[in-house]
């Protein structure tokens, strides 16, 4: 019997979806449709192109995208080990020893990545292997054979048998290794693309965060760093928040310097975080080791009035980085995008550089930010491919879900319940007979290829119990095919609103709705 078969008697387990992820269901899932759409649109007329790059990579590629220091990468990535194709699935125990050669050379060959680590657990369980090995040739004799062969099998479990591979945790680094996968510096550049897909961080799940997640993110990669190019991933954000009707949208922006001004504005950060540290939280002490500018980011509301005292990123910056900002700023005032300067926001991933900003929306509580981004310069090289300036966003897709429902629930309009597609069913074909379900077939595939929603129910109903259904839908219009109306070739279509009737033909039926 399989694993997960349910023993006679005995109740079948229920499932639930894993902590952290969740169903997306009707009616939400048509809002989450038009938000999807609207970004094509929106998108699509700033000259962006869909890019839908994997959702799981080598984990050394966000490793060295978002860093390996960041909370991402060590604490938060679903990683496993896809397995090498070479290797044979698990072998006995009698051909252990061929198998371990195999990853040995494996090893050697650098088709299984490897370190010092992985080298001892090989070492370890071969070892393991030759103790168990004996005990076989004595015929398992021994009182400790069990638990030997138990232990064998725990040090073959934790080898590496093949490539880490992560769920992605963001999509940045996919499109730049797209971006240079696919050589796409011999395109004209810069190049503009979006996504939109799923994301996965093992963080604490509460209101707006989740360990499966949506984003909505662009980059523009190649060209130069022309200051109108970050206003303007920034304007196209606006826009398509603005397109939303997305509530309490506020900007803040910043400028956290390059590889010349940011070291020294860090270490000077550092010192003068040393002088306080006693008066810092745990989380902040430790981050004047590891990422000072980190410090920056505490919500924590006894380190608010010493973080205010710290020196500014804003008064420390090279004067290209000066310029640039100052420029920016400039091209965001001629695209009238509002925005605040907030010097605190340096963002939780390694490869940002000058531009940074984010968004926040009405009716998010804890997890407020919206959108996240700003420019990556290096990034690209970083990741094997040519010197290529980088910037782009991502906006958090369910969070911005929570704020537009947030707001709507403010209006509670019953137009917008319509407009959301919330209430589906423009036409409930209400037929009795066999004649008239015939006919009430013809009618559903016409009125559905002239994408009017219809409800065709599978078995006949009364006609009362049938415009009860149809209220219940929310439909439009009823249209009710009895005996009579297939004989005189007259259909009864029911406005649902108002109660109103009228008589309609076959080829009047489109025409007729369509002007309503
Ligand atoms: P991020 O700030 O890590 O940036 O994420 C962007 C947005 O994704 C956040 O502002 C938030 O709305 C949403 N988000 C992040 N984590 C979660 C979660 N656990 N649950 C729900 N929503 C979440 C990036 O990911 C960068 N790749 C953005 C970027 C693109 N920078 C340049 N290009």
């Amino acid at each position: 019997m399989s694993e997960g078969a349910a023993k006679k008697g005995e109740k079948p387990r229920k499932f639930q979806a894993i902590r952290g992820t969740r169903d997306l269901l009707p009616p939400e899932t048509a809002l989450w449709n038009r938000v999807e759409q609207t970004a094509h649109e929106v998108f699509g007329a700033f000259g962006y192109g869909e890019i839908r790059p994997p959702i799981f990579e080598a984990t050394e590629l966000f490793a060295r995208g978002v860093g390996g220091d960041t909370d991402i990468v060590s604490k938060e990535m679903y990683t496993l080990v896809d397995r090498s194709e070479k290797l044979e699935p698990d072998p006995s125990i009698g051909s252990m020893n061929v198998f371990f050669q195999k990853v040995r050379e494996l090893y050697k060959s650098g088709e299984i990545p490897t370190d010092e680590q992985d080298e001892s657990a090989l070492k370890i369980a071969e070892d393991q292997w030759k103790k168990v090995d004996d005990l076989l040739e004595g015929g398992l004799k021994s009182e400790s054979a069990g638990t030997e062969i138990y232990k064998l099998v725990l040090f073959y479990d934790a080898l590496r048998l093949g490539t880490r591979v992560s769920l992605r945790p963001e999509a940045t680094a996919s499109v730049c290794r797209a971006y240079i996968e696919h050589n796409m510096q011999q395109l004209p550049q810069p190049v503009k693309l979006y996504y939109i897909g799923p994301m996965f961080r093992r963080e604490r799940p509460q209101k707006g965060r989740y360990r499966q997640f949506y984003q909505i993110g662009a980059e523009v990669l190649g060209g130069t760093d022309a200051p109108a190019i970050d206003a303007e991933v920034i304007e196209m954000v606006m826009t398509f928040f603005e397109r939303l009707e997305l509530r309490g949208v506020q900007l803040s922006v910043n400028s956290i310097g390059c590889g010349e001004c940011r070291p020294k504005y860090v270490e000077l950060l550092r010192a003068e975080l040393l002088k306080v540290k006693d008066k810092l939280g745990p989380d902040s002490q430790r981050r004047i080791d590891t990422n000072p500018l980190r410090v920056l980011d505490s919500k924590l509301e006894s380190e608010q009035g010493i973080i205010a005292k710290l020196p500014r990123i804003g008064d420390h910056l090279c004067k290209d980085c000066a310029d640039h900002y100052a420029a920016v700023k400039r091209e965001l005032d001629l695209r009238g995008v509002q925005y605040r300067e907030n010097w605190r926001l340096v963002r939780g991933l390694d490869y940002y550089m000058r531009t940074t900003f984010e968004i926040t929306a009405q009716g998010l509580g804890s997890q407020d930010a919206v959108c996240g981004g700003g420019r990556y310069d290096g990034l690209v090289e970083l990741l094997g491919g040519p010197p290529t300036k980088g910037i782009g966003f991502a906006i958090g897709e369910d969070r911005l879900i929570l704020s537009l429902q947030e707001a709507r629930k403010e209006v509670a309009s019953g137009e917008w319940r319509v407009a959301s597609g919330k209430i589906g069913c423009d036409v409930y074909v209400a037929w009795m007979g066999e004649k008239a379900y015939a006919t009430a077939i013809r009618a559903a595939k016409t009125l559905r290829a002239a994408s009017f929603s219809v409800e065709l129910p599978p078995v006949e109903q009364k006609f009362g119990k049938a415009l009860e259904r149809a209220d219940k839908l929310g439909a439009k219009y009823a249209l009710i095919l009895g005996d009579n109306e297939v004989t005189s070739g007259e259909w009864t279509l029911k406005t649902l609103t108002d109660g109103s009737q009228q008589k309609v033909t076959e080829p009047q039926l489109l025409d007729f709705l369509r002007k309503l």
